[in-house]
């Protein structure tokens, strides 16, 4: 398939860990994902920050490790040449928290589930989060913010708002083409974000090697893995 984007498109993209799996990253539900060593419940919910602090950061100090050993490959490349070709009519919400994509040169982008390199306060207390890649060894390294509190991941965990959701939703009624790549649907309200670009006019297209959960709401499905698809997708035409 071959998507033709024309200069009245605006094209909206929402990756998740399937984008990042041919850079050596596991995804999350796979048999060999991060969900089958780890409990959510354990590792990514205000109750485990409440309950266990030290394995959160664990976790969180095992996935900063992993992600700065990773490199971009071909799927996050041919996203930011693409914004490159059509500057103002792209715009990049992602459910990973790597930062893969702004190393392959993507610029218009959300984390809408937070970042890894980022912490910030465990409390409300309005400091901004701060950059942050340290892997922790043990609690007694992690920081604490001005107001006292510790410092967290700047993670959304499950059961939190995720990120940007006005500007994600402009962005979507904005959008004449969605391209959904590498996630299992299975999220939400990421997983309804198909469901308000088609509301709004949009041709959906999901690229990845396995159906999603909501396969139904596309327009096209793509069988393939990111990284070989993703280079050969696109035509800009003026
Ligand atoms: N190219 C494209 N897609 C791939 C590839 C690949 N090379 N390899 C695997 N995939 C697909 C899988 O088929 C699967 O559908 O990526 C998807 C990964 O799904 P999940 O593991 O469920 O990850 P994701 O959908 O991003 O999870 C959403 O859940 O745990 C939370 O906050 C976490 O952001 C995450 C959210």
């Amino acid at each position: 398939m071959t998507i033709s984007i024309h200069s009245t498109d605006r094209v909206f993209v929402l990756t998740g860990a399937g984008i990042s799996a041919e850079s050596g990253l596991p995804t999350f539900r796979a048999s060999d994902g991060l969900w089958e060593g780890y409990r959510i419940e354990d590792v990514c919910t205000p109750e485990a920050w409440e309950r266990d602090p030290a394995s959160v950061w664990a976790f969180y100090s095992a996935r900063r490790a992993a992600a700065q050993k990773a490199k971009p490959n071909p799927a996050h490349c041919a996203l930011a040449k693409l914004e490159s070709q059509l500057p103002e009519r792209f715009f990049l919400c992602t459910q990973n928290v790597d930062d893969l994509h702004e190393r392959a040169g993507s610029v218009h982008l959300v984390h809408m589930h937070g970042e890894l390199a980022k912490s910030r306060c465990e409390y409300e207390c309005g400091a901004p989060p701060v950059e942050d890649r340290a892997v922790y060894a043990s609690l007694a390294e992690v920081g604490r913010c001005g107001c006292g509190g510790r410092l967290r991941p700047h993670i959304v965990f499950f059961g939190e708002v995720p990120l940007e959701m006005d500007r994600i939703q402009r962005e979507l009624a904005k959008a004449t083409w969605m391209l959904v790549v590498g996630t299992s649907g299975s999220v939400y309200p990421a997983a309804h974000f198909v469901h308000w670009a088609r509301h709004a006019g949009a041709r959906t297209v999901y690229v990845g090697p396995e159906r999603p959960l909501n396969a139904a709401a596309f327009t096209h499905v793509v069988d393939g893995k990111a990284g070989e698809v993703l280079p050969e997708l696109f035509q800009v035409e003026d």
